[in-house]
């Protein structure tokens, strides 16, 4: 299994909690990004691929054209006649009928929709462009072009939130019967708006709201395969399970990560940086690390632990007595060779999965 993960760190405006790798979009300088990650892509010519991820940033930021681009550097560099999957994130501030009828004709197998909340006043508060209705009329729109695998993004804990405005949420977005959900808590994140505003998420609220998400998206016949993502119909993302799985996969693009041949790599984060040292033939990694034996262990048990399938107990045999303390303590438990969270550990897994290091 290799999976390939492309960054587009374009946004139209920077949302006052992200962190993630972004600039303003503007044409010239993406027309030169792309430019840049068909040269890169070159590294891996002829690799077969079984998922795609285009995240970001944003990538329904890019310009049909650009997007045309896009999928013939994918196409033309990779073999993907076996690909499973093909996902691609959306704005629905920047997503139209025309870009959504491109990727499906592209073929483009699922879509990933930033809404974070359903009040407009909490997406004026988060610094979203778009309110409720302008995100029901892009997954609508999707839905009519003929996607039937769309993940939703919500967030909790968002300022002036209440545990009954959360419910309401969750309520609202049932009827909209997308296939895949994924809830993340506010995390403030240092130099971002939120940090200087000194915002602080209530983590009691936070855990509160996860627990109400637990039982109510269950009653409503959502499986809850991964801590942050639940998914009707077995539409798992296939993408996200391969890193869960600590499968291989190529990143393309500015902050993009690789894990690739026993080694792990991440590009330099700096999005002009990126595109001039890659056309101008200079290093482009800041960081490489090989992954001997036992670093594997340790990852495959961090990264497996996340699923609701657990990980087989065969990796915890250097680590006996960090699991054997999280099982008295009832935070993990072994069923059918398989170590599990158990209900009441996902919320603060955190912290045990930080005692496997
Ligand atoms: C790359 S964005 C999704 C696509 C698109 N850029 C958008 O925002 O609509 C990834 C998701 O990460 C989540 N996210 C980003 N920063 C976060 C933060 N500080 N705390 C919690 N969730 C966050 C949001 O739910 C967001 O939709
Ligand atoms: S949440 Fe999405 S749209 Fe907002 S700044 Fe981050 S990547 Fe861009």
């Amino acid at each position: 299994m290799l999976g390939l993960y492309i960054h587009i760190p374009f946004c139209k405006k920077k949302c006052f909690y992200c962190d993630f790798v972004s600039i303003p979009y503007v044409e010239e300088l993406a027309d030169n990004y792309l430019i840049a990650l068909e040269k890169e892509a070159q590294k891996y010519k002829g690799e077969w691929i079984d998922t795609v991820y285009i995240g970001g940033g944003t990538p329904s930021t890019l310009t049909i054209k650009q997007q045309i681009k896009l999928a013939s550097v994918i196409n033309s560099t990779f073999n993907v006649s076996n690909c499973k999957e093909i996902t691609v994130e959306l704005n629905p501030e920047s997503t139209t009928k025309e870009k959504l009828k491109l990727l499906f004709d592209a073929r483009v197998t699922r879509l990933s929709f930033g809404l974070q909340s359903i009040y407009d006043q909490s997406l004026t508060v988060l610094g979203r462009l778009h309110n409720y209705e302008k995100f029901k009329q892009a997954y609508y729109d999707a839905r009519e072009t003929g996607f039937d695998n769309i993940n939703i993004d919500l967030m909790y804990g968002i300022p002036n939130q209440t545990l009954n405005s959360w419910k309401k949420t969750l309520k609202e977005v049932l009827k909209l019967d997308s296939q895949h959900i994924s809830l993340y808590p506010l995390t403030v994140e240092p130099n971002t708006p939120f940090y200087k505003k000194k915002i602080e998420p209530n983590g009691d609220l936070q855990a509160k709201m996860y627990e109400f998400a637990c039982e109510f998206l269950k009653e409503n016949g959502f499986e809850h395969y991964e801590i942050s993502n639940w998914a009707k119909e077995k539409k798992y993302s296939l993408h996200n399970r391969l890193y869960w799985k600590n499968k291989k996969y190529i990143g393309l693009g500015t902050s993009a990560s690789s894990y690739y041949k026993r080694y792990r790599y991440k590009n330099n984060t700096n999005v002009i940086k990126y595109i001039e040292n890659v056309l101008s033939n200079k290093n482009i990694v800041i960081d490489k690390e090989f992954i001997t034996d036992d670093l594997y262990i340790k990852e495959t048990i961090m990264l497996g632990l996340r699923l609701a399938e657990g990980v087989n107990i065969k990796y915890f045999e250097n680590c006996k007595d960090v699991l054997n303390k999280h099982v008295v303590n009832g935070m993990l438990a072994v069923e059918n060779n398989r170590v599990k969270f158990t209900q009441k550990a996902l919320f603060v897994s955190n912290s045990i999965l930080s005692d496997f290091i």
